[in-house]
């Protein structure tokens, strides 16, 4: 195997964060190591909350912090699931969903998603109609969806919204890759017992620092009791996710090259014949190739250095998942999977 090892395996931006992040960290008063924050003597929570509150037009009390998103669902589900409750999640889904729920006894139920020729859709009907028949008492929504990329647009989200008004929804953006919030305040508005959650790991490239955040409507004030630290955060991670947020050409210039690398994915290896690469919204994608070629391509790409993700679900077991890295790494990726096929 190659010394230099490319990870496109666990959907981390490989770019980096912005250079505004790293200034943070040079200049850092290392006192506050020490020190726990005081934000709360003037009745904030601290200055990323209340940064994020007056970003999404909401009081304070409407962001809850988390150690990733990770933490974040996995609260949501400890405050809201009870013994033999369901939870209902996406077919094609991250597998830490279903390990949460069973964490408290709760029972997973998967919605169907479409696998149409060329991208994965939402089956918004389908969706409507298991929640009737079932009634779980969470909706977890993924969008975009890891692994398969597809994202639920607006109107359907506002259409099942409507009708899962009795459950608590979790909309799971992780993977938001297009840096807009604005269209948050009014969904949370709206539905107050939605929860959206968000991350720093991926658009921001800081997956290590471990912060995510929540907005959440009005009737989740549950949950920020349940998730909110008394004695606060990480403070320089804190300041770090600050200067991410403002450090908006820096990320927009990152999701523009790699929504421009996708297309060269769909391109190359969708033309190679028995492979299929699905349409992502996200920072990966998803490719299906021929079952009996599994082994040989791990083989080939490890050899070269090259970690993507071989899938192993029961749906989706000859398919891989790659991680956009930086342009040089998807080149090497796509050059490597051509010519193993050719
Ligand atoms: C769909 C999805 N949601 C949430 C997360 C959690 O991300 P983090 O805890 O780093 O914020 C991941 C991580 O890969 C993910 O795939």
């Amino acid at each position: 195997m190659s010394n230099n090892v490319v990870y496109l395996d666990r959907n981390e931006n490989n770019y980096g964060p912005a250079p505004a992040c790293f200034e943070v960290l040079k200049k850092a008063d290392l006192t506050k190591l020490s020190w726990y924050d005081r934000s709360f003597t003037t009745g904030s929570k601290g200055i990323l909350s209340a940064r994020l509150a007056h970003d999404f037009g909401l009081a304070e009390d409407r962001i809850i912090l988390g150690y990733g998103a990770e933490h974040l669902l996995k609260q949501t589900i400890q405050c809201y699931l009870q013994k033999n409750q369901k939870l209902m999640i996406p077919a094609y889904s991250w597998w830490y969903y279903k390990k949460i729920a069973a964490e408290v006894g709760g029972i997973s139920i998967e919605y169907p998603m479409i696998k149409a020729e060329k991208s994965f859709l939402y089956d918004v009907p389908g969706m409507k109609e298991m929640y009737r028949r079932e009634r779980p008492a969470i909706v977890f929504i993924s969008s975009p969806n890891n692994p398969t990329g597809n994202a639920l647009g607006l109107t359907d989200l506002k259409d099942v919204l409507t009708e899962f008004k009795d459950a608590v929804v979790v909309m799971d953006e992780a993977y938001a890759y297009h840096g807009k919030i604005d269209y948050i305040n009014d969904l949370v508005e709206s539905h107050p017992r939605l929860m959206v959650a968000r991350t720093f790991s991926k658009y921001y490239a800081l997956a290590g620092m471990r912060i995510g955040f929540a907005v959440v409507g009005k009737e989740m004030a549950e949950l920020g009791k349940f998730a909110n630290r008394y004695l606060g955060y990480h403070r320089l991670s804190e300041e770090i996710a600050i200067a991410a947020l403002d450090a908006t050409t820096y990320y927009q210039g990152i999701a523009r090259t790699m929504w421009e690398d996708k297309e060269e994915y769909y391109e190359k290896i969708g033309r190679i014949p028995g492979c299929t690469v699905f349409r992502s919204e996200a920072n990966f994608i998803l490719v299906e190739i021929p079952a009996k070629h599994k082994e040989g391509l791990q083989a080939a790409l490890k050899q070269k250095g090259l970690i993507v993700k071989f899938m192993e679900e029961p749906l989706l077991n000859s398919h891989i998942r790659i991680t956009i890295g930086t342009r040089e790494q998807n080149k090497m990726v796509i050059n490597a999977i051509t010519s193993y096929f050719t």
